[in-house]
């Protein structure tokens, strides 16, 4: 009986097959939140009986936590010398092939598959070395994922599966949709569609010509409708510029990158395409997010044993070694510290955050700036502000069970997660009127307390004195028991689950087919 309903249900649906592209895909690698979002969105989209498979390097550290791993295909690269030029390292007699590894998305049924070359072959994390310098070969090794990618696509490989949809995520990804749109204007092969995904268009992958010429890209795309950028040429260009879809993860950053100020010289390009154009905000995996069963924090509560929270705190105050205060309003950080998120106001701005009746904790790793001062301020007031240096996913979770409240300063924020992790945790959050921040949380405005849909406080410039401000109203909203109860239960009400999002992905999987169809010439884009 059950098995006739799933049935059923699973053919009213489309089914595609999806080749989904990332440099990054928790558990095996995660920087930040397109981590997250590669691991969450397809299980979504399997849920919804579609066959997808992800495509990432394969990472040591990657491998090394994927189990039943195993080889499925070989794969020569049409491309004859990379990586041998430029006096990086030529690997004699395979540097043209590469191994395809396959293993299971953990607690999915999402085939993974993994590539594996000396290019990535070495530790630190997928972009920087172990000084948190970027690899200076970071061209050639995603150029790599990008002609593996098309390889596959174009059903050329043993891995014997041709999808209908590539969908490639942010820069690391951009090259496919040029690649593809190459194969089917010059070689007159019928190419799967394409979708592109910007998580973050302040990374855009920005090389030299020379490197352009060594990786062998064709000719004919430098061009500045093309792939040329300002005398380089950008990555993340071929996937604004060719693929038959292009999104973004939340529907305010989709429109402000259409200004000056958030689309780094790219912002009309994005407008000229701006039929093609649109926002879908992220999901969050309301299994592996979920208070009442979280393995990484002290104590399990829900809505109705709130009170459970408090456990968790004093866990964050001790692992931080911070004096264990029930009622003094613990605020916290977890990112990457770069000047997107703002840290940098927060830290102008501390010893007044600090003579608030607050405590606040801070888990990141990024600019050796920010932390050297965020170490500053812990070694002055030790009983105030902790911080840890690193990536911790497990403290993470515990510190968003633990704290009263998230901070979330962002200068921009295409779509951010922590805010929906706090959201449903029971976290304020605190956050700048920016992206996926204004998308999702509701200021702790007079009007909205009075009808219960506040969930957060939200500030509107970025600057410093409106952090200390929306800091102090945090602090004011803390001390009312039963506003603060209110505001934790509406966040907690929420539902930001993939649940809708994958829904949307699949319509525009659909748009993306249609588009391909439809336009089998592309047409310059005029800036
Ligand atoms: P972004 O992708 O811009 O970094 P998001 O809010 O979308 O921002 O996602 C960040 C993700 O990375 C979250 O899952 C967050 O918990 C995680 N994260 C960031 N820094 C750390 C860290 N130092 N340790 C553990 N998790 C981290
Ligand atoms: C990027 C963005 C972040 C977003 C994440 C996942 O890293 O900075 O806002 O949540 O991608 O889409």
């Amino acid at each position: 009986m059950m098995n006739a309903k799933k049935n059923k249900k699973s053919q009213k649906k489309p089914k595609y097959k999806i080749l989904f592209v990332s440099s990054e895909l928790h558990p095996f690698a995660k920087t930040g939140g397109l981590g997250d979002v590669s691991n969450s969105l397809p299980k979504a989209l399997k849920a919804l009986y579609q066959d997808i498979r992800i495509l990432i390097p394969a990472y040591p550290f990657a491998v090394k936590k994927a189990e039943s791993i195993k080889t499925i295909a070989t794969i020569d690269l049409p491309t004859k010398g990379f990586p041998g030029h430029l006096g990086l390292p030529a690997i004699e007699g395979k540097r043209n092939r590469v191994s395809i590894l396959e293993t299971l998305l953990p607690g999915s049924q999402v085939k993974v598959m993994m590539i594996e070359s000396e290019l990535y072959n070495r530790s630190g994390t997928p972009y920087f070395n172990s000084n948190n310098k970027e690899w200076d070969d970071n061209d050639f090794r995603f150029a790599l994922l990008n002609y593996v990618a098309v390889e596959i696509a174009m059903g050329r490989t043993e891995v014997n599966w041709k999808p209908d949809i590539v969908h490639g995520n942010d820069w690391q990804a951009g090259l496919i949709g040029a690649l593809l749109e190459d194969e089917h204007l010059n070689k007159k092969n019928l190419r799967p569609a394409t979708v592109f995904t910007i998580h973050n268009m302040a990374h855009m992958g920005v090389y030299s010509q020379e490197r352009f010429n060594a990786l062998e890209l064709p000719k004919h795309l430098w061009n500045h409708h093309e792939l040329e950028f300002h005398d380089d040429f950008s990555f993340i260009k071929g996937g604004l510029v060719f693929s038959d879809r292009v999104n973004t993860v939340s529907p305010s950053y989709a429109k402000e990158i259409q200004h000056e100020e958030f689309g780094y010289g790219l912002s009309g390009l994005l407008s000229y395409r701006s039929e093609r154009l649109s926002g879908i905000l992220n999901g969050i995996d309301m299994k592996e997010w979920n208070p009442a069963k979280d393995p990484m924090i002290k104590q399990n509560y829900s809505i109705k044993t709130l009170i459970d929270k408090q456990t968790n705190k004093t866990a964050v105050q001790k692992h931080f070694n911070l004096p264990k205060k029930k009622n003094t309003l613990l605020l916290g950080i977890v990112a990457r510290l770069v000047y997107q998120k703002g840290i940098d106001l927060v830290l102008e701005n501390m010893e007044e955050i600090l003579e608030l009746p607050v405590q606040i904790v801070v888990l990141g790793s990024g600019d050796l700036e920010l932390e050297s001062r965020l170490r500053q301020w812990s070694n002055k007031y030790p009983d105030k502000i902790q911080i840890q240096l690193g990536y911790d996913e497990s403290l993470s979770h515990l510190i968003e069970a633990g704290i009263d409240a998230f901070i979330m300063p962002s200068r921009f924020e295409p779509c951010g997660l922590n805010q929906l992790y706090s959201l449903r945790y029971g976290t304020i959050p605190i956050v700048r009127e920016t992206g996926g921040l204004a998308d999702t949380v509701v200021h702790a405005s007079k009007e909205h307390l009075n009808n219960n849909t506040a969930t957060g406080v939200v500030f509107h410039e970025s600057k410093g004195s409106t952090i200390i401000d929306a800091i102090t109203l945090t602090s004011l909203l803390y001390q009312n028991k039963d506003i603060w109860k209110q505001l934790m239960i509406s966040g907690m009400k929420q539902e930001y689950s993939w649940k809708e999002s994958a829904k949307k992905y699949l319509k525009l999987y659909a748009q993306a087919i249609k588009d391909r169809n439809k336009y089998t010439q592309h047409t310059p884009v005029i800036l």
